[in-house]
């Protein structure tokens, strides 16, 4: 299967979203990565439900909503009204994730996890089939432009055989600290979706980027 890009958009320019967000329409971008912070589950806040409206409103693309937030069961269809395609909830903050994803899907979106860095994926053995995507975090959630966690290539291969083993057709993201360098490796161990936010935006031209990080295998 080709390589899935999702560029962060948290990685771009606020003061221009609607011209961000048409660069990446003009790209081999698959997803729209949209991060979600509360400023209580990460120490950081980034932007909420009207933000990803607006977004929505231009892209072409699905957006990929990445919930870094506390409690995301109240927000799920806010955020599906709001226009994600792809609901991603974090493993550490959901008390019943079988019960979330169950959630997500009954709104018609796809259910993704997101797993933080000191998050094993055996965890997630038990209910892996109803996972349509699992984010493994790269780098410790919460600010873009951070360093790779060089332990996520053999979590990737983990993952990676937990789900054939069960015969899952769950995707796996890489989220955090991304780049051309890293990404060949990460595609190698089982990655399907690579999500790169600072890499794609500081680049002097983005679309070429994009296209770069796409043609990878
Ligand atoms: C981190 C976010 C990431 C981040 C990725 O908390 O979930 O999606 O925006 O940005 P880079 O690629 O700059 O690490
Ligand atoms: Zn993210």
């Amino acid at each position: 299967m080709p390589t899935k890009i999702a560029p962060s958009i948290l990685a771009s320019d606020f003061a221009n979203l609607q011209k961000e967000v048409e660069m990446l329409n003009a790209s081999q971008a698959d997803y729209i990565h949209v991060d979600i912070m509360d400023g209580v589950f990460v120490p950081n806040i980034s932007f909420g439900i009207p933000v990803t409206e607006a977004i929505a409103k231009h892209a072409k693309k699905p957006l990929d909503v990445h919930l870094m937030i506390v409690d995301p069961d109240r927000y799920l269809e806010a955020f599906r009204n709001a226009g994600a395609e792809i609901i991603t909830v974090h493993y550490e903050a959901c008390t019943h994730l079988h019960r979330t994803i169950q959630g997500i899907k009954q709104l018609g979106a796809k259910a993704g996890v997101a797993i933080n860095p000191h998050t094993a994926v055996d965890l997630l053995e038990d209910l892996i089939e109803d996972i349509d995507l699992v984010c493994v975090m790269s780098v410790n959630p919460g600010f873009g432009g951070q360093k790779f966690i060089e332990n996520t290539y053999q979590k990737v291969k983990k993952l990676k055989k937990l789900i054939m083993s069960k015969g899952a057709k769950t995707q796996i993201e890489i989220d955090g600290g991304v780049n051309l360098q890293n990404a060949p490796d990460l595609l190698k161990a089982g990655a399907d979706v690579l999500v790169a936010g600072s890499f794609v935006f500081s680049s002097p031209k983005p679309i070429d980027t994009i296209a770069e990080l796409k043609q990878l295998y």
